[in-house]
């Protein structure tokens, strides 16, 4: 390639970093350097077999740059991608089928998010070593435990219990 003289490569060409997928979810438009938090969210890890890309800090043209995630022959419901919402505000998921986008939509910020973060506050009944699931109301920028009251407005991804 750098021996030719062809520099007739258009942006598509260099576009697609990661392969189209055939049945799945693709979540786009992820913060970039979130990528690997959305996975965590989603209980994905590989261990299972699931067929996944990952591309990180990949140009966009909404930001200056993003993540994309691609779940192979998975469709995530809305309530999994509702807690997405708390690390990847502006992702957008496609449900492809047969190589075609056949729904597009925004994620959305839940009201309370149980069992998935864990409280930052070794004194709250949720660490305590006691069977208490953990519950966060959704605030406009930030989490609080529902049982404590800790506030959590950065880092909200490092609470995400997996
Ligand atoms: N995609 C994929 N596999 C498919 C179809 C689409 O991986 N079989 C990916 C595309 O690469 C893109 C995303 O899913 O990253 C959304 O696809 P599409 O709606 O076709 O692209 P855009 O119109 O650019 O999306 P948007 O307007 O949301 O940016
Ligand atoms: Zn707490």
């Amino acid at each position: 390639m750098s021996d030719n003289h062809d520099h007739h490569d258009t942006n598509s060409d260099h576009e697609l970093r990661v392969s189209k997928i055939h049945n799945g979810t693709v979540i786009d438009h992820v913060r970039g350097g979130q990528a690997l938090n959305v996975l965590a969210i989603l209980g994905i890890d590989g261990s299972e077999g699931e067929e996944v890309s990952i591309g990180m800090n990949v140009p966009s043209d909404r930001f200056p740059c993003k993540d994309i995630v691609k779940v192979e022959g998975r469709e995530l419901s809305q309530d999994e991608v509702d807690v997405l919402s708390l690390i990847a505000p502006d992702a957008t998921i496609n449900i492809v089928r047969e190589y075609d986008v056949i729904e597009k939509h925004r994620v959305e910020r839940p009201e309370v998010v149980t069992g998935v973060l864990s409280c930052p506050n070794p004194d709250c009944i949720t660490t305590a070593g006691e069977p208490v699931t953990s519950r966060f109301e959704v605030l406009d920028d930030a989490v609080r435990c529902a049982y404590c009251e800790t506030i959590v407005r950065d880092e909200i991804a490092s609470l995400i219990d997996t």
